[in-house]
């Protein structure tokens, strides 16, 4: 049982339950701290909280706050409505049965092509983020730890971050554009772990367009459930998009449900270059376009171990520019590795309520990529085991 180091040291702990892989990240992220070893702090009021996170930017906004420092939330710091709301044109997502829709802010051109309608969002998700500092943890204390109606921004150079155990939800919940739970543009070394995010307008994780380098998301459970949903189906479908000049990302042993797409959304865009390791998985309840999505030749998926559980599409066949996957679902392919990466890899199991999956490609050429970070790539365990330890690990208050 492993139960002891830093979040012991930090704050009671009693362990009820084995959890693995919480006082250390593995995969890309292996050897970040955080905070670990400075003070530790328990902000009670935002102002603080923001302070805390980053106590000084530039002329730039790049936090130059590097002091080491674990920040402790124990309590719900409600952002919405702290900036008041906005009323501006935007649309229509897509129209749904009985007169629904997600609306959409008309950023990047979203609203051409869609019915335009007045759109109320709160400002504090799209204009209050919460920026971090290199050398600090936040981390939850029990289930106490909340953040409602923003999100973190990791960004600008700033390095060893650990956000751990907190609650990320509500931020303007069906409007796209309304804002991402999770930002990382041009950092390294962020451990992301034992997190519940939801309700959220946009990413619940984007990377891009600097780097996302020596990145861990670890046994979050990422809850798609929403009103309405891009498909009209009650799922959300901006899960994560990478599109990061230089990601290495490894996704490990997270809860996924009620999605429709973007797990994730893989490359596609200006010089995104992505290499993802996705090991033991659990995807249950995903409609739509489903989950892997590959989009251009520089993103590179490894995806071994997974269990897709009622999942739509495992790979999504993306129209235009499939990028490439390594996905194997038997013993054969799986065996392939082996050239590679000195081990077989571990195939995925799907279970499908209608429709089998029909696209399971096995491009060696991740396997060449991949092959340079051998030390970094997990030891899947195998795909069956994955409900079971997963309803055990993920999510938050599992860690102290
Ligand atoms: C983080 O802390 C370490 C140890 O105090 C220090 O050497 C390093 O420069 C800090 N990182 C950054 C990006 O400032
Ligand atoms: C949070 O922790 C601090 C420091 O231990 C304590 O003083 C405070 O009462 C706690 N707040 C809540 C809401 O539990
Ligand atoms: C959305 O923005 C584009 C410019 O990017 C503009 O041409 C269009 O009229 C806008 N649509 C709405 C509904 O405001
Ligand atoms: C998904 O949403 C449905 C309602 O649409 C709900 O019953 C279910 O519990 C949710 N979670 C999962 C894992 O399917």
């Amino acid at each position: 049982m492993l139960c002891t180091g830093l979040l012991l040291a930090l704050v009671a702990i009693t362990c009820p339950m084995a959890v693995d892989a919480v006082n250390a990240p593995v995969g890309f992220g292996a050897g970040t701290t955080g905070g670990q070893g400075g003070t530790t702090v328990t902000p009670t009021t935002i102002a603080q909280l923001r302070t805390y996170l980053c106590g000084s930017t530039d002329s730039r906004g790049h936090c130059t706050d590097s002091t080491r420092r674990v920040i402790l939330i124990n309590r719900t710091f409600d952002f919405r409505n702290s900036l008041g709301k906005k009323t501006e044109t935007g649309c229509k997502v897509k129209a749904c049965p009985n007169g629904q829709s997600d609306l959409g802010l008309n950023w990047s051109g979203f609203c051409n092509g869609r019915t335009a309608t007045s759109v109320t969002y709160d400002l504090a998700g799209v204009n209050d983020r919460l920026v971090i500092g290199s050398n600090k943890s936040i981390i939850g204390v029990k289930n106490t730890g909340v953040i409602k109606g923003t999100g973190l921004r990791i960004f600008g150079g700033v390095s060893n971050i650990i956000v751990q155990n907190v609650q990320i939800t509500d931020i303007n919940e069906g409007i796209v554009w309304g804002g991402d739970a999770i930002s990382i543009d041009g950092a390294s070394k962020i451990w992301i772990d034992h997190n519940y995010i939801a309700r959220v307008g946009r990413q619940m994780i984007v990377t891009g367009f600097g780097s996302a380098t020596d990145v861990t998301i670890s046994h979050n459970v990422f809850d798609g459930s929403t009103r309405v949903g891009a498909y009209c189906d009650g799922r959300h479908y901006w899960l994560w998009l990478f599109l990061g000049k230089s990601d290495t990302i490894t996704l490990y042993g997270n809860i996924i449900q009620n999605t429709s797409g973007r797990g994730p959304h893989s490359g596609g865009m200006n010089s995104a270059d992505v290499r993802l390791h996705m090991v033991n998985n659990h995807f249950r309840n995903v409609g739509g376009e489903g989950a892997l999505m590959s989009l251009s030749k520089t993103s590179y998926i490894l995806a071994e171990g997974n269990y897709f559980q009622n999942v739509a599409h495992p790979v999504y066949k993306y129209r235009t520019e499939p990028g490439p996957v390594f996905t194997p679902f038997d013993g054969n392919a799986a065996k392939t590795c082996s050239t590679y990466l000195k081990r077989s890899c571990v195939a995925n199991s799907q279970t499908q309520s209608s429709s089998k999956w029909n696209y399971s490609p096995a491009d060696i050429i991740v396997l060449k990529k991949l092959s340079t970070y051998s030390s970094s790539l997990i030891n899947p365990a195998a795909a069956n085991t994955v409900p079971g330890t997963t309803a055990r690990n993920a999510g938050v208050g599992k860690v102290n």
